[in-house]
């Protein structure tokens, strides 16, 4: 199980990040994913690795009547319960690995950023496919095969430092691959397209949706995001039970 966001350090920096202090406005993807979400009155809704719960509050903004976060953080969970105060959302410290997926019990599961965590995603399909309702949607965000395929998952800088290119290699190797986020070593894992999209299908899901996030036009100003349209860095997925 990834323990990385129970690190004091990580924990830290990651709640410097503008998505940790400002929630959604501040998240590159969250004007592509957005419009990806059902509707959710009177909805139960199901988010794995929710972190701070954002995505959990969104839900119950638009009229979700149950909604379930689960994340293998303990200081993750800690930080959504405090920024849920008084709202009827669950949370549970809980790794999608080991959650008991109950059969026809979710209308919508969501994921955001966190299935790059995950060795076997035909497991994580074949369980959130299982506890969807009929009719129901999973919904997902994860790393992008051309970003997570290159091993340190950095760019090849120039002489001066700069950013030369976005290194893609042993992209036919998926796995687990070691990288620096946030100045701590963090395990992911990289899964190609063809396994992420066939998986879906091979389960017996529709596609739905298939789009790579480009960060909207607004947050072009912001430092360094000048790089974030030279490769895509998020997949987002909408696919149909
Ligand atoms: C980049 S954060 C995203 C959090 C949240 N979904 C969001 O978009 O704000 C990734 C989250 O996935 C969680 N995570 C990583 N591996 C996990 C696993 N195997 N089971 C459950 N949660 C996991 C981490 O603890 C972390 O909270």
């Amino acid at each position: 199980m990834n323990q990385t966001y129970d690190n004091e350090d990580f924990f830290s920096q990651y709640a410097q990040m503008p998505r940790s202090r400002e929630g959604l406005s501040a998240a590159g993807e969250w004007h592509q994913l957005r419009p990806l979400f059902p509707p959710l009155e009177g909805k139960s809704v199901l988010d794995l690795g929710c972190g701070y719960g954002w995505h959990c509050r969104f839900c119950e903004e638009q009229g979700a009547s149950r909604v379930l976060g689960i994340d293998s953080s303990g200081k993750m969970i800690q930080e959504a319960r405090k920024l849920s105060q008084g709202r009827p959302i669950d949370y549970r410290v809980c790794s999608v690995e080991e959650y008991e997926f109950p059969e026809n019990a979710w209308d919508l599961v969501v994921s955001n950023l966190a299935l790059h965590y995950i060795e076997d995603l035909d497991f994580v399909f074949e369980k959130v496919y299982g506890t969807l309702k009929a009719g129901g949607t999973f919904l997902f965000n994860i790393e992008h095969p051309t970003f997570t395929a290159g091993v340190g998952q950095d760019w090849v800088y120039t002489d001066r430092g700069e950013p030369a290119y976005w290194p893609v290699d042993n992209y036919f190797v998926p796995g687990k691959r070691d990288t620096l986020f946030l100045g701590c070593c963090v395990e992911k894992y990289h899964h190609t397209l063809t396994q992420i999209l066939m998986g879906l299908l091979n389960r017996g899901f529709t596609l739905e949706a298939v789009e790579e996030a480009q960060p909207p036009e607004e947050m072009m100003g912001i430092p360094g995001m000048e790089r974030e349209i030279r490769r895509p860095m998020m997949l987002l997925v909408k696919a149909g039970r």
